[in-house]
């Protein structure tokens, strides 16, 4: 059966809107096919890329580069559709190298076929996947995982996802994505880390390695393709597309990080951002692609566009033709094409006219056959297919581990805010609970914008997790209240109702999974239509409230932060979010998720973020400071901050030699302490400021973090070694320097307040 799924219709729309190139199959069509000049057996065994290179004709060669979409635009998610026709002659040519969003083990089989025994050379087509974080089993996005603050959570995710996808014919996914951002009005905050460089770093290295374990060769693994790169995540006013203009300090130390901890961590592809950096589109940015990302990073991979973004050099102004847009990505250094058919309708007459060199083709041509003897693929170019793998069915029968994997993963990424009177956890003998809001028994949204092949009937609602947890005693009343974008408050009558009748009232409120994501960037960052209007009218009823928020990214709501006495930010959390949020309400499980981004008070204080520059006139210092005249300078939630249900106070910050040597290192370490009633995890976090430096540094720094476990009372010394690679920076050049001088250190639960100390770094 031929099976796709995907949940990026919206993407492929637009990049079909931009579409400079025309129709990839009759363009490739209105090239000459040669067929096999002679008839060769199937399934040939070559020993390396050379070999193969040797005895391919410049089509082919070209072939490897081509990557399509093997199904139609705008295919709706969990539809199934056959391959598009048209592809099968073409890789029977050998005029594509790969294929995206095509899955299923027998669909990815069948078009196997086509390529390793019917095509003059045999060689494996290699099937990629936007596995962003799931492939049937959905967990919590990216952004949430990154609010667990725990990367070990994130390989077993990673892990889990590649298996799955692996066994549908998936060998290479198009992820983790590592978009460091300032700007959570860009919808792919979603898809990324967060703010801070180090917890994004720590994030790609474990992403990457779950997805690879020991090697991606191994079964039930895949090939990772950290992206996009680079700082796509500072797109101007947080616009999806928009031009980008970054310093170099904010590159090395911001946004390249995690690309050299996922390269650090074996990556074998990187994908190039959409955007135009510095004025130069990353599809011609011979700079970034080729000096800092292959000689400053040593990547040796294969650089993938992304889709269509080598036609799109035409429409950037970049170049005339998609002759010059096929020349410059190549000269650039982009060595696969994804959709734009760009390379497929000039390469080979480039290199026939000596306007590219051969050479520079088989470079790029090479590191595609490299990558596919890594994968295995000569080896074993076929999935095997299970007798009975429910592909293209919605069942709920996923594997038990993953709901469980995906459970514990939502109970870690969703934070807890604020908890005023210990109003949780909730009893589970209360008389009466009120579930309310357009998110309470919402299944759709609660996948996020980006999920694969993920379905949502898999998904538990809050509403269901909360009915789960309590007894027949408990009455239990839901009212939706109003939609999450619409205007009306036809619903607001029955939601107050209910909630006046209930001892407590659980609000679940936020955002649409399609307001966030690829094309899903928000200039205010409010909760959308009438669902304010309804916390505040059941506020000023007198309800106890819970208000819990799910979004793809964070959200400015200072009325809620200020009123309701208990709030939850729990991103989309995934199939377990229902049931992983009730365990959370109820004190199954103990809040531990901290803040990997910066909640604003106001959309005009975006960009605003924990590891800023002091300024020469930093709040308070003056009448004349930088500070704004009509609301506070400071977020409504900090960085790294977030609630348990204990309290944990530091104290007694050491710092092991007062000075060490430039290259030397230093430990540190503090106490922490469970001061509450519960046991609980805390994630205690490292902070660093380089006190007069040759360039401004940020007021403060991630350096470190751990998560510790904690019963009611204990206390725990918790230890950090900090090293050249902690102290040092980039200049402006990309040199890195640690620099003689004063540090301060802190040791704490957030970017604010903890045990501080100081240390030296000496010249000599
Ligand atoms: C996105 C990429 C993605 C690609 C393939 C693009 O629109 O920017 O992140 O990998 O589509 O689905």
């Amino acid at each position: 059966m031929d099976v796709f799924c995907l949940s990026l219709g919206k993407a492929q729309a637009i990049g079909a809107f931009f579409l400079v190139s025309l129709n990839l199959a009759s363009l490739l069509f209105a090239q000459e096919v040669h067929s096999s000049p002679t008839a060769m057996p199937a399934r040939r065994s070559y020993h390396n890329e050379e070999e193969l290179l040797a005895r391919m004709t410049l089509e082919e060669k070209v072939g490897q580069l081509v990557q399509v979409s093997g199904v139609p635009e705008n295919v709706e998610l969990g539809e199934t559709v056959p391959l598009k026709e048209e592809y099968k002659p073409l890789i029977r040519a050998g005029r594509i190298g790969s294929i995206l969003n095509l899955t299923g083990a027998e669909n990815t089989n069948a078009i196997q076929r086509i390529a390793v025994e019917e095509s003059r050379l045999g060689i494996p087509i290699l099937f990629g996947l936007d596995v962003i974080h799931g492939y049937r089993t959905i967990f919590p996005i990216p952004l949430a995982l990154a609010a667990s603050w725990d990367p070990g959570l994130v390989e077993q995710v990673a892990a889990f996802s590649a298996e799955e996808a692996r066994a549908h014919g998936i060998r290479w996914t198009f992820a983790p994505m590592v978009d460091v951002t300032h700007d959570p009005r860009w919808g792919r905050i979603a898809e990324g880390p967060g703010e801070d460089p180090f917890l994004a770093s720590a994030m790609a290295r474990a992403w990457v390695r779950g997805f690879q374990g020991e090697s991606f060769r191994s079964p039930g693994r895949l090939a990772a393709c950290p992206k996009h790169f680079v700082a796509y995540g500072a797109v101007e006013g947080g616009r999806d597309y928009n031009t980008v203009s970054v310093s170099l300090p904010a590159l090395w130390e911001l946004y390249l990080p995690p690309f050299e901890e996922a390269i650090a961590a074996g990556a074998p592809s990187v994908m190039a951002a959409f955007v135009s950096v510095n004025g130069r589109p990353m599809a011609s940015n011979s700079w970034l692609l080729r000096h800092v990302l292959r000689q400053e990073l040593g990547f040796r991979g294969v650089v993938l566009s992304d889709w269509k973004a080598v036609g799109e050099l035409i429409t950037h102004g970049i170049a005339s033709n998609s002759r010059d847009a096929a020349r410059q990505a190549l000269l650039a250094g982009v060595d696969v094409d994804m959709e734009s058919g760009v390379y497929a309708a000039n390469l080979a007459e480039l290199v026939r006219e000596g306007v590219v060199s051969e050479g520079l083709l088989d470079e790029a041509v090479r590191r595609v056959l490299r990558l596919k003897f890594e994968v295995g693929l000569f080896d074993n170019p076929y999935t095997i297919v299970p007798r009975s793998n429910g592909e293209g069915e919605h069942s709920n029968a996923l594997p038990r581990e993953g709901r469980e994997l995906a459970r514990l993963a939502a109970q870690r990424s969703v934070v807890l805010l604020k908890n005023d009177n210990n109003l949780l956890p909730l009893s589970k003998d209360l008389h009466s609970v009120a579930v309310i809001g357009p998110l309470a028994a919402d299944q759709e949204n609660l996948l996020g914008p980006w999920h694969a092949c993920g379905h949502p009937s898999d998904v538990v609602t809050v509403l269901e997790g909360i009915r789960a947890k309590l007894s027949s005693k408990t009455k239990l009343l839901y009212a939706k209240g109003c939609d999450i974008n619409g205007e009306s408050t036809s619903g607001f009558a029955e939601a107050l109702r209910a909630a006046k009748e209930a001892e407590v009232a659980i609000v679940v409120v936020g955002e649409a999974s399609w307001m966030s994501g690829e094309a899903g960037s928000r200039a205010s960052l409010g909760l959308p239509g009438k669902q304010e209007e309804l916390v505040r009218l059941l506020y000023e009823a007198g309800c106890r409230l819970v208000v819990i928020v799910l979004s793809g990214r964070p959200l400015a709501i200072p009325w809620i932060a200020d009123h309701v006495p208990a709030l939850f930010q729990a991103w989309f959390p995934g199939i377990e979010g229902g049931n992983a949020i009730a365990d959370l309400l109820f004190g199954d499980a103990i809040p531990s998720g901290k803040l990997p981004v910066t909640v604003p008070r106001s959309t005009g204080q975006i960009p605003i973020y924990y590891n800023h520059e002091n300024t020469g006139r930093p709040p308070g210092s003056g009448p004349f400071s930088s500070v704004y005249i009509d609301i506070p300078t400071t977020p409504l939630f900090p960085f790294g901050y977030g609630l348990s249900y204990t309290r944990f106070v530091y104290r007694d910050l050491q710092v092991e030699r007062s000075s060490i040597p430039v290259g030397g290192t230093v430990r540190l370490s503090a106490w922490v302490q469970n001061v509450g009633q519960r046991t609980g995890e805390e994630v205690v976090q490292l902070y660093l400021r380089d006190m007069v430096s040759s360039l401004t540094r940020p007021v403060r720094e991630l350096k470190g973090f751990r998560r510790v476990r904690l019963a009611p009372g204990q206390s725990a010394r918790v230890e950090f070694t900090l090293g050249p690679k902690e102290l040092g920076f980039h200049l402006e050049d990309g040199r890195f320097v640690v620099e003689p001088g004063k540090y301060q250190v802190w040791i704490g639960g957030s970017s604010e307040g903890g045990a501080s100390g100081f240390f030296e770094v000496s010249a000599s």
